[in-house]
């Protein structure tokens, strides 16, 4: 049976997810929402979706829409997921779920009340590479994790309108790209035990720059970083205890690591990144009666909104 996807936005990456929505055989995009008649128009024209809705409501009260993927801006993530789930939909949220864990928490209970699947849309966990790499961690080849270097920060120009730098559309690094690091951090190691954190604010009063060291009681160690308005490596390197394996950039979504091991260098391809991943989850999960995946479940969103919230009080100084 297909499952009918109902896209509520008309940005990039909204445009990036009906793209590879394409490589899912029982996946169709039949319906998007957006602000104006005219954008949702004009988006579903040049991809073919049967039916342009030109407001959120709308499309929630779309009834041949079984699942709606949530890709505006992050301070209408909570809107458009809580409208969707109290409409009966399940609901994909683009990263990061929310603005903040309070939000997030809202928006898990809503998702309880209604029945409905919800889930962050951390494409990372289901890319083929970092599953690959994770299967093998987890059958202990490589030992336990003893030291992460991740980092996403990367170049855009300073732009107060654009929604990377304008507060009022949930500007910053951390909230935007800084949470790659983190969920491969949390992802492989656990919550750490503790950390500390140092970041600049720029001139439009976002965070421009975030440094994240973090400890956990067995002795791991992460230094994770992100930033917006200069390039970086966008690499992340794991160290374990029989084996280092580097992922290349840009390493929330690359195909391509080396690991060391015993003075060997091993390549490892895999099959390419996309959006599509982890649409196969949802869909398991749904047919499965499931509210939540296990492979990126509501407490762990839960968990990262709450460290995000700490690292940006503890950079402004709160
Ligand atoms: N997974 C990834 O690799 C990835 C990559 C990029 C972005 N993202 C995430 O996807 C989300 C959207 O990012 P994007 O790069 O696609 O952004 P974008 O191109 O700027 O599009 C954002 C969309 O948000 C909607 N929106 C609602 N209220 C708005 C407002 N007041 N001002 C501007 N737009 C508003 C607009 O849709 P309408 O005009 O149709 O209402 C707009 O098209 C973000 O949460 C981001 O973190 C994920």
């Amino acid at each position: 049976m297909t499952v009918r996807w109902g896209i509520a936005g008309t940005g990039r990456i909204a445009s990036d997810f009906v793209r590879d929505l394409s490589h899912i055989e029982d996946a169709e995009a039949v319906a998007v929402g957006s602000r104006t008649a005219a954008g949702a128009g004009e988006f579903a024209a040049a991809r073919g979706i049967a039916r342009a809705h030109g407001s959120m409501s709308a499309l929630a009260a779309d009834p041949e829409v079984d699942v709606v993927y949530v890709a505006g801006i992050h301070p209408v993530h909570r809107e458009h997921a809580v409208m969707m789930l109290e409409a009966g939909k399940h609901v994909l949220v683009e990263k990061p779920l929310a603005m903040d864990a309070g939000e997030a928490d809202g928006m898990i209970a809503a998702s309880r009340t209604a029945g409905r699947f919800l889930m962050e849309a951390m494409w990372t966990r289901f890319n083929p590479l970092h599953t690959e790499l994770k299967r093998r961690l987890d059958s202990g080849e490589f030992g336990r994790v003893t030291h992460i270097e991740s980092d996403f920060t990367f170049e855009v120009p300073r732009d107060p309108s654009h929604r990377l730098f304008d507060p009022a559309k949930g500007g910053g690094s951390l909230l935007d790209v800084g949470i790659y690091p983190i969920n491969l951090a949390w992802w492989w190691l656990g919550a750490p035990g503790s950390w500390t954190t140092s970041g600049n604010i720029g001139p439009t009063g976002v965070d421009e720059a975030v440094t994240m060291d973090l400890s956990w009681p067995d002795g791991a160690t992460a230094h994770l970083t992100c930033g917006s308005t200069r390039p970086g490596p966008r690499t992340s390197t794991v160290t374990c205890e029989k084996a280092v394996i580097t992922i290349d950039a840009p390493s929330h979504s690359s195909p391509t690591a080396s690991i060391t091991a015993g003075g060997q260098t091993e390549k490892v391809t895999a099959a390419a990144p996309g959006l599509h991943h982890q649409v196969r989850e949802v869909h398991r999960c749904i047919g499965a009666g499931l509210i939540e995946s296990p492979r990126m479940p509501h407490g762990e969103s839960l968990r990262i909104a709450r460290f995000m919230d700490d690292v940006a009080s503890a950079i402004r100084g709160r």
